[in-house]
This record gives C-alpha cells, sequence and structure tokens, in this order.
C-alpha cells in the first residue's frame, strides 16, 4: 500500500483529488472491539501499553478508511508530569485530586520531563511512525481547556471558578497560562521529534468566552504556542472547540496552518471570518450520525460542496465522536466523502478548464 498524503496536503492547501477525512475521538467506545479492551484497562492503563495503545489508534484507519490516525491518548496525560493526580472517571472525564487555586499551587506546578514521565506515549508514537500509512496527528490540550479541569477540579458547565480566578486574581491566572503553554510547546515538540506527522491543539472550551476575554486571558498564549512551534515544517492545527464562530475573526496572528470550525457555523462563512491564510477542517455535527443515512449524506455533502470551493479542506466533525455512534454509519459516511468529493472535484477542474 503506498503511502496517502492527502490529509497533509490538504493542510498545506495543496492539490488533492478526494476530500480528507478523519473524526475527533475515532478510536473509542463506538467501536465493539475498542469496548472489549476496555473491559480491561482503563484509557490510563491502556496509554501505559505502547503496543495497545497503538493498536487502537490503527483500528479506526483500518475499519473507516480514514485518512489520518489520531494518537490514542488523552488531553490529560502530561498535566500527571506537572505534578498533579488526576483520575479519568467514567462518564464524567478528568477529575482532579487537588484543584490547582492559588499562587502557591500554580508556583508548585513543575516542568514536564516526557523522557521520564511521558516516555510510554513517545514509544507509542515511535510504533505508529514504523507501521502507519497514513499520517499520524498527535495533539495536546490547549492551556484555557487544560486550565478548566484543573481549576474547577472536574468538567463544567460555567466555567465559574475559571472565570473568577481570570477576572480576580491576573497573576495566578497569567502564571498558570505561561506554565500550560510551556507544558504544550515541550509537549508537542517531543511529539514531533518522535515522528508525529501533524499535532493539533485542542482548545476545546474555550468558546465559553466572549471574543474580548478570549483576546486579554487566552489568545497571547496561543500565539505564543505556535510561534515557538514555528520550525517544525508539519501542519498545525488549532481546534477552538465549540460555539466558538464568535472567536474566529481573532484567529489571524495564530501560526497554525488549519483551523478546526464546531457545526453552528457554516465552512463558506467559517472562512470568511478567518481569512484566506489558513486551511479549515469540520464540522458536521457528530450527532447527526443518529439520523437516516439519507440525512447523514445531504449535510455531508452540503459541507463538502463549500469546502471544495476553495484549496484547503479537511472533512471532520464539529467535535468528538461520542459513544452511541456506529461503526457502520462512519464507514458509509468515510466512503461517501470520498466518493462525493472526488466526482465533485473533477467536475470542478472540468469546468474551470473550460472556462480557461
Ligand atoms: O480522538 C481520538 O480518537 C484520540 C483520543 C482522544 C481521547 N481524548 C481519548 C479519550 C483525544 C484526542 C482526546 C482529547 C480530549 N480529552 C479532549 C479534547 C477533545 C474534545 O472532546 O473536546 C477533552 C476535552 C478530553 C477530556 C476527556 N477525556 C473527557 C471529557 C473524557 C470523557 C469522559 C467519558 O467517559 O465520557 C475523557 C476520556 C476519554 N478520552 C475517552 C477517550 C477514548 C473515554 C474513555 C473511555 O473510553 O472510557
Amino acid at each position: 500500500m503506498t503511502y496517502n498524503d492527502n490529509f497533509i496536503k490538504a493542510c498545506r492547501k495543496q492539490q488533492v483529488d478526494i476530500v480528507p477525512v478523519w473524526y475527533m475521538r475515532q478510536a473509542g467506545r463506538y467501536d465493539p472491539d475498542y469496548r472489549k479492551i476496555k473491559e480491561k484497562f482503563s484509557l490510563l492503563e491502556i496509554c501505559a501499553q505502547p503496543e495497545l495503545a497503538a493498536e487502537i489508534t490503527m483500528m479506526p484507519v483500518k475499519k473507516l478508511g480514514v485518512d489520518a490516525a489520531i494518537l490514542y491518548s488523552d488531553i490529560m496525560n502530561p498535566v500527571a508530569s506537572l505534578g498533579v493526580d488526576f483520575d479519568i472517571v467514567k462518564n464524567i472525564g478528568p477529575v482532579i485530586h487537588t484543584p490547582i487555586r492559588t499562587l502557591q499551587d500554580v508556583e508548585r506546578l513543575r516542568p514536564i520531563d516526557v523522557g521520564k514521565d511521558l516516555s510510554h506515549i513517545i514509544r507509542t508514537i515511535e510504533i505508529l511512525h514504523k507501521e502507519l500509512q497514513v499520517p499520524l496527528i498527535t495533539f495536546a490540550g490547549a492551556p484555557f481547556t487544560i486550565a478548566s479541569y484543573l481549576i474547577e477540579g472536574k468538567p463544567s458547565k460555567t466555567y465559574i471558578m475559571t472565570k473568577q480566578m481570570m477576572y480576580n486574581e491576573p497573576k495566578v491566572w497569567f502564571g498558570l497560562m505561561d506554565k500550560l503553554g510551556d507544558m504544550v510547546i515541550t509537549y508537542l515538540k517531543a511529539q514531533l521529534d518522535a515522528g508525529a506527522k501533524a499535532v493539533q491543539i485542542f482548545d476545546s472550551w474555550v468558546g465559553a468566552l466572549s471574543p474580548i476575554d478570549y483576546q486579554t486571558y487566552v489568545l497571547p498564549t496561543i500565539i505564543r504556542i505556535f510561534k515557538q512551534l514555528s520550525s517544525y515544517k508539519e501542519p498545525k492545527i488549532y481546534f477552538p472547540g465549540v460555539s466558538s464562530g464568535e472567536l474566529l475573526p481573532y484567529l489571524h496572528d495564530i501560526e497554525a496552518d488549519v483551523i478546526g470550525l464546531d457545526w453552528r457555523i457554516p465552512v463558506e462563512e467559517g472562512r470568511r471570518r478567518l481569512g484566506d491564510r489558513f486551511a479549515v477542517q469540520g464540522n458536521l455535527d457528530p450527532y447527526v450520525l443518529t439520523a437516516p443515512q439519507s440525512v447523514i449524506e445531504r449535510q455531508a455533502k452540503d459541507i463538502i460542496d463549500q469546502g471544495i470551493r476553495k484549496p484547503g479542506y479537511i472533512f471532520n466533525l464539529g467535535h468528538g465522536l461520542y459513544p452511541e455512534a456506529s461503526l457502520d454509519k462512519l464507514k458509509e459516511l468515510t466512503s461517501f466523502i470520498h466518493t462525493y468529493s472526488r466526482s465533485a472535484m473533477s467536475q470542478q477542474s472540468a469546468k474551470s478548464g473550460a472556462a480557461k
């Protein structure tokens, strides 16, 4: 099998014959084989076993035919190396034993030591680098999103304690942003050095902020992270998470190649707000996968039609897959995206050829 680099080409806004596709959270509980493995091991136990983590990473590539793999890991993994204890609790998410609330708590956070504490993750990347015939995307959680777990102690809907710190304790807040920014930079560099072909920063919950608060309290750290990674030629993706449409006009100084869109904004409007520099990725509502196939395909077609109007488009969901999604529907959707986009793009180039 030859190496499939459609995903990388699309990230770089180069010409492709099909629209590449991968799904956030594509390695997961919708797959019965994964659920069987999960009966024996927790997420963190799997991550500690590089061979098994690599096998799980490859499962959706083999079963769905997606054009990229995403490392099986979690945004919380590097947090242990900061010196923060946590669990990932079933159906809840990350739970922090002692939340970070004071300047002393922030000062106690250590710089991460990838060689000592995260060598299992690096080993998994090295295995995948050898095995995969599609690019491997690795990732980190963005400072705001990680901070929201560290401060609240668990998933939150309001981010009230996070915002309280932001507004009332700017020294503590910016100290935390600096340390988490350093964590992200060190971790992503180590992933790229180990053979990752692209990196994504998940800022899943930052859409909870107003544009002015995003610009004041979060964006400078995001700009710093991408600047520090700019010597790496591998594509870099920033996913500003759910409800992030209103933040898109403010991202232009970020040295990322691709921006992920959530489903609340049409691809065309997302592009208009972002400007022409970025490729875009997204943005089917993951819950549309509960609909009949005809509805799924109609929505996918509409997204692809908008996506291919300009170079630099990658199909994905607007947020992660959920456990109730079905393997069969995902397989059908993946094959539909490939078939439909191939014919739509060849018609498009025939038309533009005729116009010349
Ligand atoms: O995308 C992939 O397939 C790669 C693996 C991946 C996981 N987490 C595995 C995981 C990725 C990219 C993540 C990122 C992640 N983790 C994010 C950002 C993406 C997003 O969804 O916005 C966030 C916010 C987390 C934090 C987290 N970890 C949550 C909210 C949960 C869900 C808890 C639950 O049980 O519903 C987790 C656990 C988690 N991370 C699971 C997986 C496969 C579920 C654990 C399991 O399989 O039991």
